[in-house]
C-alpha cells in the first residue's frame, strides 16, 4: 500500500510541474509539493510556499517551518510521521496572500492528494487552508477546536490552527498555537479508541 501511495503521490507531483496553466509559476523558482508519510493519518496544511520553500522545493523549511518543527516536537509528533503540504505550490510574489482563483487554480491537485493519503485528521495551517474545510468562520473564533465534518463522503475531524508565521510576529498568538497543538495527540488518542470499540476484527487502527 505504502509504495502505491508514494507512487500516486510521485504521479500527481510530475503532473503538476507540468501543469502550464497553474498560476504563479512564472514567479517561482520551483514547485514546492507536499511531503511527509504518505501512510499518516494527520495532514497539515498550510498556505504556500515562503522564499526559503521556494529555493528549496520544501514546504516548511523557513522560519515557520522551524517553529512547526519545534510545535510538533512540543507534543511528541515528528516531521516524517505526518505530511505536510500547502494550498498553492508556486511561491506568490513577494509573500503576498494567495487569490482565490489562484487557490482555485490548485484545489484539484490538492483535493486529489488529500484523497491519496485519506488522513484521518487535518489540520489547518492559518486562514486560506482552513477556509477550504470551514468556510464563512473566524480563526479568532474556532482555533484549537477540533470539528468533525464529511469531505468528499469521507469523515475527518478538522483542527484549525494559526499560521506558525502570525505565532512569529505576535506573542499572544504564539502562547495560543502552543496550547493549541496539545489538543492534536488528544484527538489521536481518541480516533483510535472509537474505532477500536467499533472494530471487532482485533487489528487496531493506529493513526501514525
Ligand atoms: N508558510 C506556508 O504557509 N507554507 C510554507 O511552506 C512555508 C511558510
Amino acid at each position: 500500500m505504502s509504495i502505491n501511495k508514494r507512487e500516486e503521490l510521485e504521479k500527481l507531483k510530475k503532473e503538476m510541474q507540468g501543469d502550464n496553466s497553474l498560476p504563479l509559476r512564472a514567479g517561482a523558482t520551483q514547485l514546492v509539493f507536499g511531503e511527509g508519510n504518505p501512510n499518516t493519518k494527520v495532514y497539515f496544511i498550510g498556505e504556500g510556499p515562503g522564499f526559503n520553500e521556494d529555493r528549496l522545493g520544501r514546504p516548511f523549511v523557513g522560519q515557520a517551518g522551524k517553529l512547526l518543527d519545534n510545535l510538533l516536537q512540543s507534543v511528541n509528533l515528528k516531521r516524517e510521521d505526518v505530511y505536510i503540504s500547502n494550498i498553492v505550490r508556486f511561491r506568490p510574489p513577494e509573500n503576498r496572500d494567495p487569490l482565490p482563483e489562484e487557490i482555485e487554480a490548485f484545489r484539484p491537485y490538492v483535493d486529489r492528494e488529500i484523497e491519496i493519503i485519506d488522513p484521518k485528521i487535518i489540520v489547518t495551517l492559518g486562514r486560506f487552508s482552513m477556509g477550504k474545510f470551514l468556510p464563512n468562520v473566524k480563526i479568532s473564533q474556532v482555533h484549537g477546536k477540533p470539528r468533525k465534518i464529511s469531505w468528499h463522503g469521507r469523515e475527518m475531524v478538522i483542527i484549525p490552527m494559526y499560521h506558525p508565521a502570525a505565532a512569529l510576529r505576535a506573542g499572544a498568538i504564539m502562547q495560543q498555537i502552543r496550547e493549541d497543538f496539545k489538543i492534536i495527540p488528544e484527538v489521536i488518542k481518541e480516533l483510535e479508541e472509537e474505532n477500536k470499540k467499533e472494530d471487532n476484527s482485533g487489528e487496531q487502527m493506529k493513526l501514525l
